[in-house]
């Protein structure tokens, strides 16, 4: 296949962060590598390790080489369940610096036994306030967390949702978009998100539009998930919608996302830091390859991801299969399938 090359040098920050994101960035960023684009790459450190070593989980200078790259690959952290002094995630902390407000997290079916097929839908998820609004306190005994909802970030990932299912409409991809909500039960907060969602809605007359409450929504993810384009909805829900979308293609090893904002976009697998299986060469890397293959339809390289999937698909085809697929390659021989089959 023959491709275009580009003429625009572009930086990607590659922030691996801890656990199997040192294993798995250091893979797509090869991958990226092979394409034969003006990419260069500059690596910084994020993450618990770092926090453990200089009292910063994310450091100022990290931040700056994000910012200026205005592009970066990140794997993932590990952060504490309790509460650590000081400590706050790194990827929480980018999305606030940088409004990374939509987080997008496609789920398309792979070729192998571990993935049902004719699935090609997306997540939109509002990636900035919600119940992540990190607005919890004491009241006595009780612990409280408060539900951010405002119209104008609901505008804008809602928006953002719609131009995402125009694109896939043109393309002939399933482009009906589905309000996620549980305005029954949260009349204030999700009403004012559905009806913000709807308002939009009036600019895309073209777009199918429905609506399903959040519980039914993951009934109909297991049930009949072939029938869903493009959702919409709020940042837990699109956060626990997503991990279980990802459990039909083969589970957390191979969900990609892109978290996007007016000026920096972050890309990284949808997983964490996998603190179990850490360090033994054996994490699947396909969920970042795909996070890098979003970052290249990001910058207009439309062919260059697409080249980018059909080399997973055919490393998967070959029966090159990573543990958590059913096989037994490592790390190394998955990604080096991949090399050989862009
Ligand atoms: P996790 O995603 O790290 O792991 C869940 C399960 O999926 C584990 O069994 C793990 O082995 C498996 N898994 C994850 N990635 C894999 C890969 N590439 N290949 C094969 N198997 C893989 O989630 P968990 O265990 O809940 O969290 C572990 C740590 O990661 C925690 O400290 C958590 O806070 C952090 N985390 C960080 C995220 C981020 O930085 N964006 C996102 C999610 C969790
Ligand atoms: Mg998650």
């Amino acid at each position: 296949m023959t491709e275009a090359v580009t003429t625009t040098a572009r930086t990607i920050c590659l922030v691996p962060g801890d656990g199997v994101g040192q294993e798995v960035i250091p893979a797509a960023a090869e991958v990226l590598a092979t394409l034969g684009l003006d990419l260069r790459f500059v690596e910084s450190s994020a993450g618990f390790a770092h926090f453990e070593q200089s009292g910063e989980a994310m450091p100022e200078n990290t931040l700056a080489d994000v910012a200026t790259a205005g592009l970066a690959l990140f794997g993932a952290t590990s952060s504490p369940s309790r509460k650590v002094a000081g400590y706050r995630s790194p990827i929480l902390v980018m999305r606030r610096a940088f409004e990374l407000y939509a987080n997008l997290r496609p789920t398309v079916s792979l070729p192998g036994a571990f993935s049902r097929p004719g699935l090609d839908l997306l997540i939109v998820r509002e990636n900035t306030e919600g119940l992540y609004a990190g607005r919890e306190h004491m009241e006595g005994d009780a612990a409280i967390a408060e539900r951010v909802i405002t119209p104008k970030a609901s505008e804008r990932i809602a928006r953002a949702a719609f131009e995402q299912a125009r694109r896939r409409a043109a393309a002939g991809r399933a482009a009906t978009l589905t309000i996620v909500h549980k305005a029954n039960v949260l009349s204030l907060t999700d009403g004012l998100f559905r009806d913000c969602c709807r308002r939009v809605a009036a600019e895309y007359p073209e777009i199918a539009v429905n609506e399903c409450l959040v519980d039914t929504a993951a009934m109909r993810l297991v049930r009949d998930p072939e029938n869903f384009g493009v959702i919409v909805t709020t940042n837990l829900f699109g956060d626990i919608l997503s991990d279980e979308a990802a459990a039909l293609i083969g589970g957390l090893g191979v969900a990609p996302s892109a978290n996007i904002g007016a000026s920096v976009a972050v890309f990284e697998p949808v997983h964490g830091s996998a603190p179990d299986i850490a360090g033994q060469g054996i994490a699947n890397p396909i969920g970042a390859v795909l996070s890098a293959a979003l970052l290249l339809e990001h910058i207009d390289q439309p062919a260059a991801a697409e080249r980018v999937r059909k080399a997973v698909n055919a490393t998967l085809s070959a029966g090159t299969l990573p543990a958590d697929l059913g096989g037994h390659a490592t790390t190394r021989e998955v990604t080096r399938g991949i090399l050989e089959n862009l």
